[in-house]
C-alpha cells in the first residue's frame, strides 16, 4: 500500500518527466551551446589578431562581440537547466588566429554567422517536429538575433570592399567600427 507521501512523490516525478526536454531537443540545444561558445572563442581570437596588427577599433568590436556570444551561450545553458535537464559545457577546438587581411577576418565572421543561422533554423524545425512549442518560442529570440548579425556582417563587408587598399579609408573604418553596436534590438528586448 502506498502512503500519501509516496503518491505525492510519484506525482512529482511524473510531472517532472512531462516537463523535461525531449532527448533529441536537449542534444540539439547542447550542440548550439558548442556553436555559441565557438563563436565567442573565434571572435576573441579575431580581437587578438586585430589588436596586434594595429586595428584597435576592430579589436574593440571583436571583444564586445565575443562577450555577446558568451551571453548567447549562457542563455541556452540556463534554459536547459531550467527545463529539468543539465547543460553540457563542451571542450572547444582552438580557433583560427591568423589572418592575412581585415577583409578575411570579416569574411570569416560572416561565414561563421551563416553556419550558426543554419543550425538555429535546423533546431527550430526539430522543435516543430517534436511539438516542443516552449523551446520553439525560446528560439525565436535567436532567429531575430541571427538576422541582425548577418545583416551587420554584410554591411561591414560592403564597406571594406568599397575601401579596398585605401589606407586613409581603412584608418577611418577601424576608428568607426568600434562604435557599431553589436547589441541588437533583439538583445535589448531580452534583457
Ligand atoms: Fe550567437
Ligand atoms: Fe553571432
Amino acid at each position: 500500500m502506498t502512503t500519501q507521501l509516496e503518491e505525492d512523490f510519484s506525482f512529482k516525478q511524473r510531472k517532472n518527466t512531462r516537463t523535461m526536454l525531449i532527448k533529441g531537443i536537449e542534444e540539439a540545444l547542447n550542440n548550439q551551446i558548442l556553436l555559441e561558445s565557438e563563436s565567442s572563442q573565434t571572435y576573441l581570437a579575431m580581437a587578438c589578431w586585430a589588436e596586434t596588427n594595429g586595428f584597435d577599433g576592430t579589436s574593440g568590436f571583436m571583444y564586445a562581440h565575443s562577450d555577446e556570444e558568451r551571453g548567447h551561450m549562457l542563455k541556452i545553458v540556463k534554459y536547459i537547466n531550467e527545463r529539468g535537464s543539465r547543460a553540457i559545457i563542451p571542450e572547444l577546438p582552438q580557433p583560427k588566429d591568423d589572418y592575412k587581411t581585415l577583409l578575411e577576418v570579416f569574411e570569416n565572421l560572416l561565414e561563421h554567422e551563416v553556419a550558426v543561422t543554419n543550425s538555429i533554423n535546423e533546431l527550430v524545425f526539430k522543435t516543430l517536429e517534436a511539438k516542443d512549442y516552449t523551446t520553439h518560442n525560446f528560439l525565436q529570440w535567436y532567429v531575430s538575433e541571427q538576422t541582425e548579425e548577418e545583416a551587420l556582417a554584410r554591411s561591414i563587408l560592403d564597406k571594406l570592399k568599397m575601401i579596398g587598399n585605401d589606407k586613409g579609408g581603412m584608418y577611418l573604418f577601424d576608428r568607426d567600427v568600434e562604435s557599431i553596436q553589436v547589441t541588437s534590438a533583439a538583445s535589448l528586448q531580452a534583457k
